[in-house]
């Protein structure tokens, strides 16, 4: 399943990055966005998750936020969020990106996971950036408003065509930068800014992995890649990795 090379990679690796995408969370039965049953696939939902929407049909936006919370209310992490949790044990360094909005990681217990598109359990304000808790509007009839200054607030994830965070941006290139193996899960590898951190780690000498079943635009530039699901993947990683100990 995987390379001695990468074996002896991980055994004398101090820092290692791991970047998840939606695959990770299929496991836990929430839909990806370009599979064959993918949440995009339906192209006016994707022309709902905009921040046009929100300002031109509110309550239809919100409509939409609420049917995907609803989605994503009882999902539990699956074997590969544990997995990744446990990996924060073997090194010194090990920092987990996500493209995921759906607070799973969290949820498993990793710590600081870097939220490269937000997480849609928080409500954030689009002008004064004030967060309200989610439980304040869901069952509020009318089109959420900030209880500060009175303006629209959405889901508190970016939606198509607005700009990540710089500083969390930063700070998921810098850990791409220094690391030594990185590991990129789960993800079709096609949304900027995301799908460039495997090569920034690459060009910075680290050793690059892909888990994921399909092929990617990526799989052709890595160095290993595993074409497994994540869970079994990631499962049989801890286990290697305990060996090691
Ligand atoms: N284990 C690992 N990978 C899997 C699994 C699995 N069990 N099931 C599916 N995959 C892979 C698919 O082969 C696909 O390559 O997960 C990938 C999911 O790709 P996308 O649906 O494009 O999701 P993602 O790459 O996370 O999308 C990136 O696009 O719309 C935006 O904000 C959204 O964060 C999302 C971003
Ligand atoms: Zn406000």
């Amino acid at each position: 399943m995987f390379s001695e090379k990468l074996i002896t990679r991980l055994k004398n690796a101090y820092t290692v990055t791991v970047l998840t995408g939606a695959g990770v969370s299929a496991e836990s039965g929430v839909p990806t966005f370009r599979g064959k049953d993918g949440l995009w696939n339906n192209h006016s939902v994707e022309k709902l998750a905009t921040l046009e929407a929100l300002e031109k049909e509110p309550d239809l936006f919100w409509q939409f936020y609420k049917w995907r919370r609803e989605l994503l209310k009882d999902i539990r992490p699956n074997l590969g969020h544990y997995a990744l949790v446990d990996c924060e044990n073997y090194f010194e360094e090990f920092t987990l990106i996500t493209q995921n909005v759906d607070n799973l990681h969290t949820k498993a217990g990793s710590a600081n996971p870097i939220e490269l598109h937000g997480n849609i359990t928080k409500n954030r304000c689009t002008n004064c950036n004030d967060l309200t808790p989610v439980n304040c509007i869901e069952e509020e009839k009318e089109v959420p408003k900030c209880n500060k200054c009175g303006s629209l607030i959405k889901p508190d994830i970016i939606l198509f065509g607005e700009a990540l965070s710089q500083p969390v941006l930063g700070k998921a290139q810098e850990a791409a930068a220094v690391c030594e193996v990185f590991i990129s899960i789960g993800t079709s590898a096609l949304v900027e800014p995301a799908a460039s951190l495997p090569y920034i780690a690459k060009g910075n000498g680290a050793y690059l992995v892909e888990i994921n079943p399909e092929k990617t635009p990526l799989t052709e530039n890595v160095d290993e890649a595993v074409h497994l699901a994540s869970s079994e993947a990631l499962t049989n990683l801890v286990i290697i990795l305990d060996r090691l100990r």
